[in-house]
């Protein structure tokens, strides 16, 4: 084999196992205990529509309150300018205020909690829910999307902020607005009706 075939091959190698780490489902190492008289939350913000079409394939299989984080604040249409409002937001620590409330969050069991990546961590807007609710005891499910970049500090990040709900091992971290694999995940968790 010539020299450059050889680094053609380890090339591709090198290219196919990084596209896997950003594309590929986390694995799951929890299965999530669910009676029948388990409540769920499926609660998700949405910039541009990927974490709320997640957030429906979710709803469809598993049921529960489809809830959508809305709060106060807008940001500039272009993209850039968007970008760089929402990365100061997340250094200042910035939380705007919640404009839709959940009925009751002591009902529900598990909690779906969805957020795009942003800037490698998760938004603003799920910052304000993860303080305003008290989840603690309740199994939390994190469901990411992005644009390349993978899980990033997205999971632990949530993690730090759900003060002592326990966060399932597994979370969906998935591409864009990609469904497909959703369904497999969710019977994974045990969640499969
Ligand atoms: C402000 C901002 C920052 C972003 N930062 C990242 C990032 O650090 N890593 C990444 O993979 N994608 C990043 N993205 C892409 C989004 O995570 C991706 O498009 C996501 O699916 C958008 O979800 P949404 O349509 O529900 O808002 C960023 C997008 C925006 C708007």
């Amino acid at each position: 084999m010539n020299k450059f075939l050889i680094l053609a091959s380890v090339f591709t190698v090198v290219v196919l196992l990084g596209a896997y780490k950003v594309f590929a489902q986390q694995k799951v190492e929890d299965k999530v205990e669910v009676s029948d008289n388990s409540k769920i939350l499926v609660a998700y913000y949405s910039y541009s529509g990927n974490t709320k079409e997640v957030a429906e394939a979710i709803h469809k299989k598993v049921g529960g309150t489809l809830f959508e984080i809305k709060t106060e604040g807008s940001y500039p249409e272009e993209y850039r300018p968007m970008t760089v409002q929402a990365q100061k937001e997340i250094k200042d620590g910035y939380r705007p205020k919640l404009l839709t409330k959940v009925d009751d969050i002591s009902q529900y069991d598990i909690v779906f909690l969805g957020s795009p990546n942003w800037w490698g961590t998760i938004t603003p807007q799920v910052s304000s829910f993860l303080e305003s609710y008290n989840l603690s005891g309740k199994k939390v499910i994190p469901f990411i999307t992005h644009g390349g970049g993978g899980v990033q500090n997205t999971v632990k990040d949530m993690t730090i902020q759900c003060k002592g709900c326990q966060v399932v091992d597994g979370a969906w971290v998935g591409y864009g607005s990609r469904t497909l694999g959703v369904s497999g995940w969710l019977d994974d968790l045990g969640l499969g009706k």
